[in-house]
This record gives structure tokens, C-alpha cells and sequence, in this order.
């Protein structure tokens, strides 16, 4: 990549450490290298679709302070795709890709400087590719930009899980978060429901449940999921692995589990956030020792300001539905989080179609389920809850050295929660 790629302004170029830059594409190459054997497998050519699309839409799936990295999947093969990056309306980057061999692609856009605005857009021979949709021969895909670390002061972001219906509302909901301009997304799990629909089309189901209804917000910034029960489908399968493992391969060395992102961790601003894989409490009993042996490393972290943990499977909730399906996590991960050295001020869940914050011993949590049309009853009221609704709403975090702040907002963009979350004292 570092011989192909022209950099057009000089000062830009001079601006990153290029020996730092293939340390790190080297540790790219290596996590990701399941992955990419995998796309090798049984993939090409597809004859889905008869012109250049994307099957999965360009986006960015994480910032450091100097590199981009972005993920997205075209519908037939090319040697000759470029990525621009601009700064304003002046290009700073050109960034050929090969798409001959794989339709998957995940480019780490090199050298950009801190603190800093790009736009980007990816073509393919020439032309931006319209991005896949039901029942129209594409749509647009546009006005893509990040900005690399750190940010300034409060970090600003979104969260919410279980949406992936296809439902307006949701559609509603995203736009209304994009408003809000997160700085990061954060997904709580159960992404795309129902794999079944558009004849089983995976890529149409990310497209419709996923891409769209949030495609404001994924265009201006990285996207974090975490993997939840529904992830595990049958349907929701592509190519022998789940489909969430397509979408979000690795960023960083700091992953496992097929090669794929299941568990993970990265820093903004010195705060660590993890998101872990609630589902091995339940299947694949085999990956649960290696992934509580990497979170225990994790916790272990006194270098961080403070640490914000996510997975799909709520430890607390009110909802009528699932209630106690978090027993476990109580049990065996709730006390680590209470002892641990990094920190943990917030831990985030879904699962529960429900909204719901609570405290207990100094942590902060939050149940944000609450992505779609599909909102459950109340069940067995939560001691330690704060406050409770049924309601379709996202939480907007705002985290600042010292302190969490949120305001949480519906579909018709009205603040049902807001509130100051102390970090506890240790
Ligand atoms: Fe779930």
C-alpha cells in the first residue's frame, strides 16, 4: 500500500512516522489475516449484481490519532479503486486499492494529523458507487468524513441496541441522533433481526435494518458493535460465520475469536472502552475462558482516566421480557467490574427493548434496547434503578475528564432522561 499511495501535499506527508505506519499495518495484517483467508474461500465473483455497487457501504470503523480505518464490500471485482481524502475542498490523499481479489475491503487511511477533519469517498474505475437498497438500483452514499484523535472535551456519543427491524421509527431515531453529531456509535447488539427477509439477501438486510436508518451518523464518524444473541442466527449467517463478523472485521491487535471482532477494546481520550461477547455465557462455552483471562488484563489497566464497558445482555433491567437473562453476568462479571483498577464508571447493555438507567455500588448502568418499534412491558421493578420507560430513545453520552453527562432523546427528538453521572470516588 505505502508505494501506491501519492500523497499530494508534502507537509501532510511529512506529517506521519512512516516506519510507525507499517509497524502498524503489519499488526493489521497479521489480526486480520483469518479474515481476509476466509473472503479468499468462497467468495468471487459474485453474480448478485450485474454493476459496480456497494454491497456494503463504505464507512469508518475506528480513528487513532493518525489513521483512519475504513471498511466496505463492492459487487464485482476491480483492480483499480482509489480512496480521496480531502481536507476541506483540497485533496490530501489518493489511496489506490485492488479489488481483483477480494470484494471486501478494509483500507487504513495513513498520515492524517491529529484533531483534524477529513471528507473521504471511495470510487471504483473512476466512479463513486451508488450503495445497494431494496427495490431501487441504488442510492447514493455520500458526504463521508472523520475526524482522527483526540477529540475535544465532552467525547460525545451515541448508543442504542436491538433496532435492526427495519422499522420508521428507527429510521426517526437516527436521524435525530445524527443531529446530535456524535463524535463515535456506539451498537448494543442485536444489529439486523430477521435475516430471512429479502430472500435472505444478508447484504440487503445490513443495508435496510443497518445502513440506512443510521446512515447520517455512520457517515461522520466510526461505528462500534457489539455482538448479540440474534447475531447468532441461523439466517443471520454468511459464508459459514455470522454475518457481524463480515461487517466488522479487526481494527487493532487487541481481538479474537475467529479471527473476527467478538471481544475488543479501544481508548478515545484516554478513557478505555470495551465491548465484550455476552453470548459466551450461553454458547460456545470454549471462547468464555479466553475471553474472561483478556478482560481481566483489560480491568487491570490503571493508565486510563476511566473505562466504559458494552455487550449485548444487560446485567439489570426492569423489562418484561429477558428480565433475568443477565443472572450470570451478575454473578461473574459485575463483581470484576466493582474491584477493577481502570475504573468502570458505565456499563452499557441492550437486550431489554426497554430504556432504563441504574446505579449500584458507584457504577453507572444503562439499558438502551431501545432501537425500535418493539418496546416491552415493565416486569419486576429494579432496586437500583433511576429511571425507567418504555420507549423507543438513545442515550447521548457526553464524557469529560471527570464526569459522564447524558441526555436521552426520542424518536421525535424530545429528552425523556437527562442527568449527571458522578465517577465514583475510589
Ligand atoms: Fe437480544
Amino acid at each position: 500500500m505505502g508505494t501506491l499511495c501519492r500523497v499530494l501535499d508534502e507537509q501532510k506527508r511529512k506529517s506521519f512516522d512512516v516506519m510507525q505506519r507499517r509497524t502498524f499495518l503489519k499488526r493489521l495484517l497479521v489480526v486480520g489475516g483469518a479474515w481476509v483467508a476466509a473472503q479468499r474461500a468462497g467468495w468471487l465473483p459474485s453474480a448478485l449484481a450485474q454493476e459496480q455497487l456497494f454491497f456494503v457501504p463504505p464507512t469508518v470503523h475506528h480513528v487513532s490519532e493518525d489513521s483512519a480505518t475504513l471498511v466496505f464490500r463492492l459487487s464485482l471485482p476491480t483492480a483499480n479503486g482509489l480512496v480521496r481524502v480531502f481536507e476541506g475542498d483540497q485533496p490530501v490523499l489518493e489511496l489506490p486499492y485492488d479489488a481483483s481479489a477480494t470484494l471486501w475491503q478494509q483500507v487504513v487511511v495513513p498520515g492524517p494529523q491529529a484533531s483534524h477533519t477529513y471528507r473521504y469517498q471511495v470510487e471504483a474505475d473512476g466512479a463513486v458507487p451508488l450503495a445497494l437498497m431494496a427495490g431501487q438500483p441504488g442510492m447514493p452514499w455520500e458526504g463521508l468524513s472523520f475526524r482522527t484523535q483526540p477529540h475535544p472535551f465532552p467525547l460525545r456519543v451515541a448508543a442504542v441496541g436491538d433496532s435492526g427491524f427495519g422499522h420508521t421509527i428507527t429510521r426517526e431515531l437516527g436521524q435525530v441522533m445524527a443531529q446530535q453529531q456524535p463524535d463515535f456509535f456506539i451498537h448494543l447488539g442485536d444489529v439486523v433481526y430477521w435475516m430471512h427477509q429479502y430472500n435472505g439477501n444478508a447484504y440487503l438486510n445490513w443495508m435496510e435494518k443497518y445502513f440506512i436508518p443510521f446512515q447520517d451518523v455512520l457517515a461522520r464518524g466510526p461505528h462500534y458493535a457489539t455482538f448479540g444473541n440474534h447475531e447468532q442466527d441461523g439466517p443471520a449467517q454468511l459464508d459459514g460465520w455470522p454475518s457481524y463478523y463480515w461487517m466488522f472485521p479487526p481494527f487493532n491487535e487487541d481481538q479474537n475469536d475467529f479471527g473476527a471482532r467478538s471481544w475488543y477494546s479501544f481508548d478515545y481520550n484516554n478513557i478505555q472502552f470495551i465491548s465484550l461477547n455476552s453470548q459466551l455465557f450461553y454458547s460456545y462455552a470454549r471462547f468464555f475462558a479466553p475471553q474472561q483471562e483478556w478482560l481481566l488484563q483489560k480491568l487491570q489497566r490503571d493508565d486510563v482516566r476511566y473505562t466504559v464497558i458494552f455487550f449485548h445482555i444487560s446485567p439489570y433491567n426492569s423489562a418484561s421480557l429477558n428480565q433475568w437473562d443477565g443472572l450470570r453476568i451478575q454473578e461473574q462479571w459485575v463483581p470484576l467490574f466493582e474491584s477493577a483498577p481502570c475504573k468502570v464508571a458505565l456499563v452499557m447493555g441492550g437486550h431489554a427493548h426497554i430504556y432504563e438507567r441504574l446505579l449500584q455500588n458507584g457504577i453507572h448502568y444503562l439499558v438502551a434496547g431501545s432501537g425500535s418499534d418493539t418496546i416491552y412491558g415493565e416486569g419486576v421493578p429494579m432496586e437500583n434503578r433511576v429511571f425507567f420507560a418504555r420507549e423507543t430513545c438513545f442515550p447521548m453520552l457526553e464524557f469529560y475528564e471527570d464526569r459522564i453527562a447524558l441526555q436521552t432523546y426520542t424518536a421525535a427528538g424530545a429528552v425523556i432522561d437527562q442527568a449527571e453521572l458522578p465517577l465514583r470516588t475510589f
